[in-house]
């Protein structure tokens, strides 16, 4: 038997619902988060990634223009990356439905015989906002079941103060959630463990640290400082610039470090995110730009080694971790060296229930304060 669309207006077919994801994996929605670098999208190939356990299938149209589907057709749910893209449409491999890329919007529906008055042009296969910069493809992931809201914010930039820089990208996989993920890319008092070696500190060199913060919009900040005196990278730049080396670090909901440093005309500007692939893994897109101009045949390869190298420990020591959160431990967080852990998680659900309630963020820091620790 086949079954006939009545109503031209509504879609009386929709009655096949995709389950919605489920909503309460501590991930944050509504924000901008790098899903792939911009060189993994050649051409008209289509790519895969997923964020916050969405299913994505994106790709560059022929004017260049990114975009980000969710990547199963509205149709039958089969992914749409194994269909066919010819630089603005992407068609489905199962029964050839069409969907504009940038839209989703449905195009052609190939089986409709000419008595069918199905609005083809009303049904849209799942799309997320989507730009690219930074050398990253973002996409502005809407919760589940909403639609993206008409002016969606800006997507963050890393911030440079020259024309002329270098700039460099690292990215990691951590077997754990963002929460842990963030929290571990924030904490002071492992460096003299897990980051061990001559040319950057030992557990010797532990000495105790004053550092004053301050609340930022949906953050807060480490403010300017001159950085511990053991860190020979800092002591590299003041020997080049001649000038005190300062540096400030910004902690930005949803998964942003960002850190901007200064030694005369000299800087440096590098952003960490911690973007939640699925609940139990986590990805750590790290990029850095400087202006180092001269040293820079010299600078490019020394620092990507000693960046991928912390990386590299952190994520061993997280898959260790993983290990142990397997079996749900009780943990805590102490005071000082835990408590821009604390902000993190209070921020977050400080953001959570302003969106439930419509009222103002409160920020969990009432102002300025000093934290001490030892590291
Ligand atoms: S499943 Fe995609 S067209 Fe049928
Ligand atoms: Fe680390």
């Amino acid at each position: 038997m086949t079954k006939t669309v009545q109503s031209a207006p509504q879609i009386a077919t929709s009655t096949l619902r995709e389950a919605l994801p489920n909503q309460d994996a501590g991930f944050l929605w509504d924000f901008w988060y790098p899903a792939l670098r911009s060189s993994e999208i050649k051409g008209q190939k289509l790519a895969k990634a997923v964020l916050l356990e969405v299913p994505l299938v994106l790709g560059r149209t022929l004017e260049g223009r990114t975009f980000a589907m969710r990547d199963a057709c509205p149709h039958r749910g089969i992914p749409l990356s194994y269909g066919r893209f010819d630089g603005q449409a992407v068609e489905c491999s199962y029964h050839g439905w069409k969907f504009d890329a940038c839209t989703g919007r449905c195009l052609e529906i190939p089986s409709l015989a000419s008595q069918d008055k199905l609005r083809v042009d009303r049904i849209f296969a799942g799309h997320y906002p989507c730009t690219e910069h930074d050398g990253y493809i973002w996409v502005y992931m809407t919760a589940p079941g909403s639609r993206a809201p008409e002016n969606v914010p800006e997507a963050p930039r890393l911030p440079v103060f020259s024309e002329k820089y270098k700039i460099t990208r690292l990215s990691c996989e951590l077997p754990s959630h963002v929460d842990q993920g963030i929290i571990g890319l924030m904490d002071p008092a492992h460096g003299p463990f897990v980051h061990q070696s001559w040319y950057w500190r030992s557990r010797r060199s532990i000495h105790e640290k004053e550092k004053r913060f301050e609340p930022i919009p949906n953050g807060f900040r480490m403010s300017r400082h001159e950085p511990s005196s053991n860190s020979a990278p800092y002591k590299l730049l003041r020997y080049f610039s001649g000038e005190a080396t300062t540096t400030m670090i910004d902690f930005v909901l949803p998964n942003m470090r960002l850190e901007e440093i200064r030694s005369g005309h000299l800087w440096f500007s590098s952003r960490a995110t911690v973007t939640p692939v699925r609940r139990d893994l986590c990805r750590i897109d790290f990029v850095a730009a400087w202006n180092l101009v001269r040293w820079m045949p010299l600078v490019v390869p020394v620092f990507r080694s000693f960046a991928e190298k912390f990386l590299r420990q952190d994520q061993e020591t997280m898959i260790k971790q993983a290990e142990g959160l397997k079996y749900n431990p009780h943990l805590m967080l102490i005071d000082d060296a835990d408590r821009p852990a604390k902000w993190y998680f209070a921020l977050k659900a400080n953001l959570l229930e302003s969106r439930a309630t419509g009222a103002p963020m409160v920020h969990p820091m009432p102002g300025p304060v000093t934290l001490h620790w030892r590291s």
